[in-house]
């Protein structure tokens, strides 16, 4: 089972970057091409069906398979990036992280209004930078129609936070604690 695979392979770091947090370290799933392979067609998989005009993800882990499943779908991927790194002009919406506080930010001409997006990060935590990624992509006019994770911290109940945007919620490994 890939759930199962996935979660043999991703590495718990303890007191990473801060003291108390315990990282999920997806660069083992990296060297294997075909567990990379294996994890767009599932994504692919629960996606069959659903109209999408667009991937967007996160800066950075979100563009690891952001750029991948887009490119499967052969649909446009958006890029969201954390503040001064977009060289057009941009719209941005602050969040606190799990540790830390960020800013993100969309180049202004990243969609047409109504195009339909599913947002994709590589972890589900809190919850904040993916809502912040919803409501930078609602200020352009963009009807969030889902979110796929790799990982979701589902201990932290944070999907209830998604729900107003969208309740397509993907995860391909839970963890419960
Ligand atoms: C991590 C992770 C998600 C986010 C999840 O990114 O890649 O984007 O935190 O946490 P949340 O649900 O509590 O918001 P991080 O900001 O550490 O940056 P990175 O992707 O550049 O490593
Ligand atoms: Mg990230």
């Amino acid at each position: 089972m890939l759930e199962e695979r996935l979660k043999s392979v991703i590495r718990d770091i303890p007191d990473f970057p801060k003291p108390g947090i315990v990282f999920k370290d997806i660069t083992p799933i990296l060297k294997d091409q075909q567990l990379c392979g294996e994890i767009v067609d599932q994504l692919v998989n629960y996606l069959q069906g659903i109209e999408i005009d667009a991937i967007a993800g996160v800066e950075s882990r979100g563009f690891l398979f952001g750029m991948l499943l887009a490119n499967r779908l052969d649909v446009p991927f958006i890029p969201i990036r954390k503040q001064g790194k977009l060289p057009f002009n941009t719209i941005s919406e602050s969040y606190k992280l799990e540790y830390g506080q960020a800013t993100i930010e969309v180049h202004e001409d990243a969609l047409a209004p109504g195009s339909k997006v599913l947002i994709h990060d590589d972890l589900l935590a809190t919850g904040g930078t993916v809502v912040a990624a919803s409501k930078l992509l609602e200020k352009l006019g963009a009807d969030i129609i889902g979110y796929a994770f790799i990982i979701s911290l589902d201990f932290l109940q944070s999907e209830g936070r998604l729900t107003r945007f969208s309740d397509r919620i993907i995860s391909l490994a839970r963890f419960d604690a």
